[in-house]
């Protein structure tokens, strides 16, 4: 299993962005607390604050990886952009947030990339992001 693990705007500030929603972890901690539970999964992890590099790297992971699994922090609710890219590839993509969105303001609550991601996974932190690349697994599994 190859898995890319895509980080959108603000995420490089995880640690100081809104501690009390995102909670303490940097994003350098909080992909090795990733890392620390997959020791047979490869891991790759990209962040950018930028549309089209998210399109970029979703394009190019179709057919070198297994899946994707996809925080793309406020495109999330407008960016159909990067919803296009996702229902392009043929590679499954999980939707995370850190953030329990739909307990938030209302813009949260409306995701463009729900239609074509294979699931979503909200509200449980960092621990949301190993849950998605279990779902992946067990998804990989399941077709073979
Ligand atoms: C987020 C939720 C988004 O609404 C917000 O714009 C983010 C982070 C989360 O992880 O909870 O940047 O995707």
């Amino acid at each position: 299993m190859k898995i890319l693990i895509l980080n959108g705007p603000n995420l490089n500030l995880l640690g100081k962005r809104e501690p009390d929603v995102y909670g303490a972890q940097t994003l350098p901690e909080l992909n090795a607390y990733i890392r620390g539970y997959f020791k047979k999964t490869e891991l790759d992890f990209f962040q950018s604050n930028h549309e089209g590099e998210i399109i970029d790297r979703i394009q190019q992971a179709d057919g070198v990886y297994d899946g994707i699994v996809l925080n793309a922090g406020a495109y999330t609710h407008y960016g159909y952009a990067i919803r296009d890219a996702v229902a392009g590839v043929q590679i499954p993509v999980v939707e995370v947030h850190l953030s329990n969105v739909d307990a938030r303001e209302p813009f949260r609550r409306k995701s463009v990339l729900a239609p074509v991601v294979a699931g979503r996974i909200s509200g449980f932190g960092a621990y949301g992001y190993v849950l998605a690349v279990r779902a992946l697994a067990h998804r990989a599994k399941d077709k073979a």
